[in-house]
Formats: structure tokens, C-alpha cells, sequence
């Protein structure tokens, strides 16, 4: 089994970005803990980060040709990109949708996601677990 972690725009900061809102782990510490999960679960992970929204849509339209599934966390694409909406909508397997903090706890403009309703399901607000427990639902669901 094969899959996705997607890392959008800004999250190459981690560690130094608001680590009061998004923690203190760098995003190469979070990739390294979801490689040796998905070891765990017999999962084979390939992360990638991009600032760029084309970017994201080329590395999603790919992942349909080779992946199981995508755990994504768009950034501020969530609430702005009705391009990468249409890239999930368009690819037949599950994305699940991550969030490091809670974006209902945050400002107004976040609680509004263009992605939620294509994807598979969403966790939000729990640090970097929210993407081991995206990863570990989209494992089961895909086992099923
Ligand atoms: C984020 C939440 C977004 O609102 C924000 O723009 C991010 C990070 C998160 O992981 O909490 O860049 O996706």
C-alpha cells in the first residue's frame, strides 16, 4: 500500500512558524514519524511539500496513478482554492484532510474549508497527530 502525505504552502516553516499555534516539530521531524508509522502498518509514504498551488494539483493528479490514498494539508489553500477542490473531485481514490491547529478555534476566514466536502473526512487541531491519525484512518479505510 502506497501513499501520499501533502504538504501545502508555508508548512516548510514548521518549528520556527507560530510554534504556539503549530507546534515545534519541523516538518521533516513529522515526515520522518509518518514513514516509521506507515512502516508499522505496512505502508509505503512518499511526502512532499509545495508552496505552489500547481504544483499541489500535479502532485495529486499523479498520486491517482500510484497511490491508495492522499493525507492532505492544503495550508491557506483550504479556504481559497477552488482548483485544488476540483483536483480531489477529479481523482478516484480518498483524501483526508489535515489540519496542525484547530481552525474553528481561529479566526472566521478559517472555519471555512473549499476541500472538506470532496474529501474523505478532515482532523483538525491536533498538532502533528492529526496527520499519524489521518494516516492511520486512511490505512484502515483503504484495508477495508
Ligand atoms: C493549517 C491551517 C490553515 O488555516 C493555515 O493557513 C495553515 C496551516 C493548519 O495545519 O493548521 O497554513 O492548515
Amino acid at each position: 500500500m502506497k501513499i501520499l502525505m501533502l504538504h501545502g504552502p508555508n508548512l516548510n516553516l514548521l518549528g520556527t512558524r507560530e510554534p504556539e499555534v503549530y507546534g515545534s516539530l519541523t516538518l521533516d521531524d513529522i515526515n520522518s514519524k509518518l514513514i516509521e508509522l506507515g512502516r508499522e502498518l505496512n505502508a509505503e509514504i512518499k511526502c512532499l511539500h509545495s508552496n505552489h498551488e500547481g504544483v499541489l494539483i500535479d502532485a495529486l493528479q499523479d498520486a491517482s496513478a500510484w497511490a491508495g490514498g492522499v493525507v492532505f494539508n492544503p495550508g491557506g489553500y483550504t479556504h481559497t482554492s477552488i482548483a485544488l477542490r476540483d483536483a480531489i473531485s477529479a481523482i478516484h481514490i480518498p483524501v483526508i484532510e489535515v489540519h496542525l491547529s484547530n481552525v474553528y478555534a481561529r479566526e472566521e476566514f478559517r472555519h471555512k474549508s473549499l476541500i472538506s466536502g470532496v474529501c474523505k473526512g478532515k482532523i483538525t487541531g491536533l498538532g502533528w497527530r492529526s496527520y499519524s491519525l489521518g494516516l492511520r484512518a486512511l490505512i484502515e479505510i483503504l484495508e477495508d
